[in-house]
């Protein structure tokens, strides 16, 4: 069986690095927010020349805490993907905000920027105030940030990026991170740079919207213990979380290398199969973090033959996502951009995910892409 994410291997690599800084952490005792935590933020401050970084417990948290960093308030909008994870979106209604469903680029699959006057102009209708945007990097590249900016500029909206998944890449050269007004990223196991456990991480060069969301990781702390100067919540990182991701962050280019030449691979024996299927496109001014290799099949393609075909054969595979997010029963009634998403709708129906992490090697793929050949063949 191939694994569709392999942190054996990589654990394998660093065990005993993991080993002794869990051993420094049990040594000194500081198990939340531990001098390892401090050590992370500066750390990614500089892998992704963010001025303030604040870890905390999940990427959905990171989302929270950004947007009410940003102050977003009760009854006013964001305009959101509708092809990403239920996070991007959840946020917003917890907030007593309102997330306005906007379409996906057909080449990218993100936020389609040619959309984004069509989402505005449903909010309006629906009498939705829209106070700013949230591209997703969906399968690991950021969106056209040049042109998310520019729309946000025109419109006074600010931008904040989902990066759960796309941490690591970069666009127009600078980091993801670096990119908006604020970031956020997550540390799930399965991302490209992922704890064992659940964390995340916010990015900013802002300082106000960090000094609000670090009050409210822990409780909206003030100046002093046990003082408080706002509503908050307990998102703070734990101090083993921190301990781990400083050796998994040290390996993280060379991983970013391998997943690119992965990628390579993958691109180089699917287009020599000349089958009719669309290959993952990256944005000019784009690289990618790759934490998924998706391709999009032609309708005559049974999407659910194919993955057991290819089961059969130890090649696991994914659908991310096979709904809209506005077609679930509890967005279905926030405002959707034009009342119809066709490239979502069309994306979610054709899409599958191949086996992607940094140690596959040439040989894996030429096997994952014969057995594609033979079952779209057949299929
Ligand atoms: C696009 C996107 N946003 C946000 C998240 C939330 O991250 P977490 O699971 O760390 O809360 C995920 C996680 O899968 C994601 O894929």
């Amino acid at each position: 069986m191939i694994p569709f994410i392999d942190l054996k291997t990589q654990q394998k690599k660093i065990r005993s690095k993991i080993d002794e800084r869990i051993k420094n952490v049990l040594d000194h005792g500081q198990y939340i927010l531990g001098p390892e935590v401090k050590e992370l933020e500066k750390q990614l401050g500089v892998f992704s020349n963010s001025k303030y970084v604040l870890c905390c417990s999940s990427g959905t948290d990171a989302l929270l805490l950004a947007l009410i960093g940003l102050k977003l308030k009760q009854g006013e909008g964001v305009i959101v993907p509708a092809f990403t994870f239920a996070s991007s979106a959840e946020v917003m209604p917890l907030l007593g905000a309102i997330p306005v469903f906007v379409d996906v680029d057909p080449n990218t699959f993100n936020i389609d920027c040619d959309n984004l006057i069509d989402a505005l102009n449903t909010a309006t209708q629906s009498g939705v105030k829209v106070k700013g945007i949230m591209p997703v990097g969906l399968f690991g590249q950021p969106s056209d940030m040049d042109k998310v900016k520019k729309f946000a500029e025109n419109h006074g909206l600010w931008v904040l990026d989902d990066a759960a998944q796309s941490f690591g890449s970069t666009f127009n050269g600078k980091s993801v991170g670096s990119l908006c007004e604020v970031t956020a990223t997550s540390f799930f196991p399965a991302k490209p740079l992922g704890c064992y456990g659940d964390g995340g991480a916010l990015f900013t060069n802002n300082h106000e919207i960090y000094e609000i969301a670090n009050s409210c990781h822990v409780h909206g702390m003030g100046k002093k213990r046990y003082e408080y100067e706002r509503i908050g919540m307990n998102a703070r990182m734990s101090t083993i979380q921190a301990a781990i991701l400083l050796e998994k962050l040290a390996i993280f280019p060379s991983e970013l290398k391998q997943r690119q030449t992965v990628a390579n691979y993958y691109n180089l024996h699917l287009k020599k199969l000349e089958l009719d299927i669309q290959l993952p496109t990256l944005h000019a001014e784009a690289t990618s973090s790759w934490a998924q290799y998706t391709i999009v099949l032609p309708k005559t393609i049974n999407r659910d033959k194919l993955q057991k075909d290819l089961s059969s054969q130890g090649i696991p595979t994914a659908v991310y996502y096979p709904i809209p997010l506005n077609e679930h029963e509890p967005y279905k009634n926030y405002p959707v951009a034009n009342n119809e998403l066709p490239i979502t709708k069309l994306l979610s129906k054709s899409v599958i995910s191949l086996p992607m992490h940094p140690y596959l090697s040439e040989d894996d793929i030429i096997f994952i892409t014969k057995n594609i050949n033979e079952m779209i063949i057949n299929n």
